[in-house]
């Protein structure tokens, strides 16, 4: 797929406080170029402007300077192409489960055509007992893993992940990393990762972007050439794993590649 070529030239995001009467700058000349097919995460502190940038992506925020272009196109406004999972999960209460995930495949069309996925989908992350339940019936993770399949289902040509496991215990996650790195490499969509967990990021991306605490700028990036799926104990793995800790602990001004 060629589709889901992601270019980010220059942004910079300043809010407004009214409370305070100022500005906060938030994100300062990021620029980030990112292929179709390519799967990347950001990581960085609480604060420094990552779900930011991946709400600029989606065409939810607006940039105050510099351009955010998918495919060529600047991003105006959102489109289905661009899913996205936030941070915080967003399920509709008056839904079930099996009705949110279908919910995207009805809008475009596709439901009859991917029933068997709405299926498919419920049991990958284990939810086969609550596909008739509605999402107030459901435990914080379990609606995370709903929110989390239900992008998955139409299969956009870029997928925006905030966060998107947060709330999982660790055997979860895990699985549904291993099933992330699968759905991917069936599907080749580009896949914008926003995580805390580094591991995470390690097993999942072929780029890490490391960004500096507020005014978040890209400090560093990383090239993983480890092939999948990854082994999370080989020194590869634990080498990148303390240069990421090492960065976010010590951020200091280089920006290089890393080739393993
Ligand atoms: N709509 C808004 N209006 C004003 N300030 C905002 C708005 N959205 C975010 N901010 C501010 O921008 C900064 C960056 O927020 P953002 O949510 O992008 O951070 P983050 O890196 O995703 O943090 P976390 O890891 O905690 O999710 C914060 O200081 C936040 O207060
Ligand atoms: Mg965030």
């Amino acid at each position: 797929m060629s589709a889901g070529h992601i270019q980010i030239n220059n942004i910079k995001k300043i809010f407004a406080r009214a409370d305070l009467n100022s500005t906060l700058l938030v994100l300062d000349e990021v620029s980030l170029d990112i292929r179709p097919g390519e799967f990347v995460s950001l990581v960085g502190t609480s604060g420094c402007g990552k779900s930011t940038l991946l709400r600029i992506i989606a065409g939810l925020e607006t940039a105050t300077d510099g351009v955010a272009l998918c495919d060529g196109e600047p991003i105006n406004g959102t489109n289905p192409k661009r899913g996205l999972v936030f941070q915080e999960h967003s399920l509709f209460p008056w839904l079930t489960v099996r009705e949110n995930i279908a919910f995207g495949l009805r809008a475009t069309k596709q439901y009859s055509f991917k029933k068997e996925l709405v299926d498919a989908l419920i049991s990958m992350v284990g939810l086969e007992e609550f596909a008739d339940s509605f999402p107030h019936q459901l435990s914080g993770g379990m609606q995370q893993r709903v929110a989390l399949v239900r992008a998955l289902a139409i299969s956009p040509d870029v997928l925006l992940l905030d966060e998107p496991l947060g709330a999982l215990d660790s055997f979860t996650r895990m699985v549904i990393q291993e099933e992330l790195v699968r759905l991917w490499q069936e599907r080749h969509n580009t896949m914008i990762l926003i995580t805390h967990d580094v591991d995470e990021a390690i097993y999942l991306s072929q780029r890490i972007f490391i960004m500096t605490p507020r005014p978040g700028r890209i400090i560093r990036e990383l090239t993983l050439n480890m092939s999948y799926p990854r082994n999370r104990s080989d020194s590869a793995f634990v080498d990148i794993r303390n240069i990421i800790l090492k960065q976010l602990h010590f951020a200091t001004d280089t920006h290089e590649d890393y080739n393993l």
